[in-house]
């Protein structure tokens, strides 16, 4: 694999493969990598001749100094994990090159900031849209892949592809999972084992009110609500947030839920100071 540390590197190899006329598959990731994100470079290297991802801790889409700090820095085993799964190349620029000046560009999603992350995370989607943006443009590639885990994250880059006609395709893979249900997120190597246990109660949740929609039950009403959100409280968990949208919009449907569109059920909740996310999408 060739680990390429900036971006006249990144031109060089990129320049071989345009001449041969291939495609690259790209994965940007924030490192600390897991089975989610290797899922991701598997996905890319079955539809791509190349597959390049890049490792950058983007520090524009942290709205807390505290978080970016403690974010996990595990460089060797990632280019390990990558050359293990035969990723073919690996970027990873400094944040000196990225962002050489103060940026001035402000990207806005709209109403799409309004919600969710967006909401409790102000400015977060202002960074995913800035770096995505300026990867998409250095790497130029025919595919890039996102996990549905950031469903949001998803909508954005869908968005931005669209609003701002970048030529490629967007490939979003689904969620994948502990053996337990948590979802795997590189924050979960924060959480003590007993806390990974108790998160497992997070994904139980949003199962719990699929059943209930399918049972034709809104699960926002007290009778249900109120033992979910108690449940969750017994194993230390507090919720942010949890929304019941139209997938494709990720706007707050109200019940009775209209039939025949993709609900998503969405959460973020803290446990030991730990900020987690999942959702589930279902047809109803
Ligand atoms: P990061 O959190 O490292 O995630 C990189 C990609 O892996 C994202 O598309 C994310 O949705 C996906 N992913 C994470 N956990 C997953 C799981 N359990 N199953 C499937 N996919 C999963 O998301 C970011 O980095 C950044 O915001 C980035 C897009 C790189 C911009 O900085």
């Amino acid at each position: 694999m060739q680990i390429l540390k900036d971006i006249e590197s990144l031109q060089q190899w990129l320049s071989e493969i345009k001449k041969q006329q291939k495609t690259i598959g790209f994965v940007p990731t924030m490192g600390a990598l897991h089975e989610g994100h290797l899922a991701l470079i598997k996905a890319s290297k079955k539809q791509n001749d190349y597959t390049l991802c890049s490792i950058f801790i983007n520090p524009t889409q942290f709205n807390n100094s505290e978080d970016l700090a403690r974010y996990p820095r595990t460089e060797q085993k990632d280019s390990q994990m990558l050359q293990n799964v035969q990723c073919d190349a690996l970027f990873m620029p400094q944040a000196q090159e990225i962002y050489p000046n103060q940026n001035v560009l402000q990207l806005s999603f709209g109403y799409l900031e309004t919600l969710m992350e967006g909401k409790f995370r102000p400015g977060h989607f202002a960074g995913v849209g800035l770096i995505v943006s300026k990867l998409f443009h250095l790497v130029q590639p025919q595919r890039a892949y996102f996990g549905q885990k950031d469903l949001q994250q998803c909508a954005v880059i869908q968005c931005l592809v669209q609003e701002l006609n970048f030529p490629l395709e967007v490939i979003i893979c689904p969620t994948i999972r502990e053996p337990n249900g948590l979802a795997m997120s590189s924050r979960n190597q924060r959480l003590s084992e007993e806390a990974q246990q108790k998160a497992t109660q997070i994904y139980q949740t949003l199962l719990n009110i699929q059943i209930l929609i399918e049972q034709q039950q809104n699960p926002l009403e007290q009778q249900h609500l109120t033992p979910i959100l108690k449940h969750l409280t017994q194993n230390d968990i507090t919720i942010e947030y949890l929304e019941i949208v139209d997938a494709q919009t990720l706007l707050s449907l109200e019940y009775p839920y209209p039939k025949q569109i993709t609900i998503a059920v969405c959460i973020a909740a803290y446990l030991e100071e730990v900020r987690l996310i999942d959702n589930i999408l279902f047809k109803h």
